[in-house]
C-alpha cells in the first residue's frame, strides 16, 4: 500500500472523539492503526481508558541511542455544518492536487507522514537510527483527558529524550517552520438561568430580566471597544514579546493582508500595539465559541426563554496558569451578573501554554531536517493553536517537544473542506526521515 492509500484509508474513519455515537468509528481508526504499526515490525498496544484508546508502540530500543517519542493524534473535529462540504466529509477525494476530508491536515495527513518515514527508513535500513516510541491518541480534540494521567502511570514506558510532534502549520507553500511555541487554552460553559419556566414576552416582558439579554450583556463586557480582556488580573503573568521575535515576525510578509484574504473578514480587530501575529501567537484571548437560547425556529415566537447559555475558551501564553484564569473569569462574570438572573458555571478542559528554545542543540537538529527538506530559510513561529500534552511531555518526563507542522494556512482545520496536500503528504515523509537521522546522537 503507498502512503496516499494508507492516509485514504485512515481517512475514511469518521474518528469524531467528542460524539459518543462514534466511538465504534474511533476504536476502529485505532485498531487500523494497530494493524499498520504491527505490519511494520514495531511492538504495538493499545491501551484501554475510559474515554478513547492510547497506542504506543516501539522499535527494540538499544543502549546508547536517543530515544525519540512520537505524538499524534487520530480523532478528529465534528463535521458540522455538513452542508457546506463540497464532498462529503468522510469520503476523501482529490481536487487539485489535495485531499478534501474531516481530518486530512487535522492530524491525519501528519499522522500517516510520520508512519510512512518510518516505514520506509525501516524498509531501507531494517532499523531505524533511534529508539522511538510512538504515542498516538484519540482524545486531543477534546483536550486529552486520560493522556496525562496515562503519561504519569507510564512514565518509564515513554521516558524520551525528545518529543517530535507534526499537528501544526507551515507559514506557506514550502517553507520549511519550525513552531517553538504553542498558546495554552482554558474552556467554560455557563448558563443563565432566569424564571423557572419560559414566559409570554407580552405577558411578563419588561418585568423580568431575560436570560438571553444577560448572557449577550455578559459576554459584551469580556472586552473594551478596541478588544483587550476587561477581566481584572487578565494579563497579569503574560510574558512579554521578546524583541528578536518582532523582528523575525515581522519579516514573514504582510500578515494582515494573509490574514483577511484567508479569513473573508472586512477588517482586522485586536490589541492596540500588537501585530495581527503577535495578537495570534503570543497575546491571551477570550472568545466566545457559542451562544443560545429562546427561539430558533422559523418567524417569530413571543417568549421569554428561562435561561440562555454561552462557551467561553480562553487562549494563554506563558506563564498564565488555565485554572487561575478560569478562577478570575468566574468571579468577574458573577459580579457583574444582575441579581435576577442566576449563573451556572461549569470549568472545561484546560492546557498551558507551551514555549521552547528554537536554538537548542535539538531545535537545531529539527531545522536542518526542514532545510534538508525544504530548502530556503526555515520560518521560525509560535502558533495561536493548542496541544495541551505538550507542556505535560516536559512536566511528567522532562522532554521538550520539537513542532515540524505540515498544515498550510489553508488547509481549513476544523471547519467544512478540511484538506491536505499530496505535495505535503510527500514532503512529510522525508521530513520524518531526515529528522530521524538529525536526531540520531
Ligand atoms: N492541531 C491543533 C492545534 C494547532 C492548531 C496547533 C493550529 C497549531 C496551529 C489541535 O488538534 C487542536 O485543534 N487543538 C485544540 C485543542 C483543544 C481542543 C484542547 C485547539 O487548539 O483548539
Ligand atoms: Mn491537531
Amino acid at each position: 500500500m503507498s502512503a496516499l492509500d494508507d492516509l485514504l484509508t485512515c481517512l475514511r474513519f469518521a474518528s469524531v472523539s467528542t460524539d459518543s455515537k462514534h466511538r465504534g468509528d474511533v476504536r476502529a481508526c485505532a485498531e487500523w492503526l494497530m494493524g499498520k504499526l504491527t505490519g511494520m515490525g514495531l511492538t504495538a498496544q493499545l491501551h484501554e481508558t475510559p474515554g478513547h484508546p492510547i497506542i504506543v508502540a516501539k522499535n527494540k530500543h538499544i543502549a546508547g541511542r536517543r530515544t525519540v517519542l512520537l505524538y499524534g493524534h487520530y480523532d478528529v473535529q465534528p463535521v458540522e455544518p455538513v452542508n457546506e462540504w463540497r464532498s462529503p466529509p468522510f469520503e476523501p477525494t482529490i481536487r487539485d492536487g489535495r485531499i478534501y476530508c474531516r481530518g486530512a491536515t487535522d492530524n491525519k495527513g501528519q499522522l500517516i507522514a510520520h508512519v510512512s518515514g518510518l516505514a520506509e527508513t525501516l524498509a531501507e535500513h531494517g532499523d531505524l537510527p533511534v529508539n522511538l516510541t510512538i504515542l498516538f491518541e484519540g482524545e486531543e480534540e477534546i483536550g486529552s483527558p486520560n493522556l496525562k494521567p496515562f503519561l504519569e502511570a507510564h512514565r518509564e514506558e515513554l521516558a524520551c529524550d525528545v518529543v517530535a510532534i507534526s499537528d501544526t502549520g507551515m507559514v506557506g507553500e514550502g517553507i520549511g517552520t519550525f513552531t517553538y511555541g504553542l498558546r495554552g487554552i482554558a474552556c467554560m460553559e455557563v448558563k443563565v438561568h432566569g424564571p423557572t419556566i419560559d414566559l409570554h414576552s407580552g405577558i411578563f416582558g419588561g418585568a423580568i430580566a431575560n436570560p438571553v439579554t444577560m448572557a449577550a450583556r455578559l459576554v459584551a463586557t469580556l472586552h473594551d471597544d478596541e478588544g483587550r480582556v476587561q477581566i481584572p488580573c487578565f494579563y497579569d503573568d503574560v510574558n512579554d514579546l521578546q524583541d528578536w521575535e518582532r523582528t523575525s515576525w515581522a519579516a514573514l510578509g504582510d500578515g494582515d493582508a494573509e490574514t483577511l484574504s484567508l479569513t473573508g473578514s472586512p477588517a482586522l480587530f485586536g490589541e492596540p500595539g500588537y501585530t495581527e501575529r503577535e495578537r495570534r501567537w503570543a497575546r491571551p484571548t477570550a472568545e466566545v465559541n457559542g451562544i443560545g437560547g429562546g427561539y430558533q425556529g422559523e418567524g417569530s415566537k413571543t417568549v421569554i426563554a428561562r435561561e440562555a447559555f454561552f462557551k467561553l475558551s480562553f487562549r494563554l501564553v506563558p506563564s498564565q496558569d488555565p485554572e487561575r484564569i478560569l478562577d478570575l473569569a468566574e468571579a468577574y462574570l458573577k459580579a457583574k451578573a444582575p441579581a435576577a438572573v442566576r449563573l451556572e458555571i461549569k470549568r472545561g478542559h484546560t492546557g498551558m501554554a507551551y514555549l521552547t528554545d528554537p536554538h537548542s542543540e535539538l531545535g537545531q537538529a529539527a531545522q536542518r531536517a526542514l532545510l534538508s527538506t525544504f530548502g530556503g530559510d526555515v520560518a521560525l513561529i509560535r502558533e495561536g493553536g493548542s496541544i495541551p500534552i505538550v507542556q505535560a511531555f516536559k512536566d511528567v518526563l522532562n522532554a521538550d517537544t520539537l513542532l515540524l507542522g505540515l498544515a498550510l494556512p489553508d488547509c481549513q482545520a476544523h471547519a467544512p473542506n478540511e484538506n491536505f496536500p499530496i505535495a505535503n503528504l510527500e514532503a512529510g515523509i522525508r521530513l520524518n526521515k531526515a529528522l530521524l537521522r538529525e536526531l540520531a546522537a
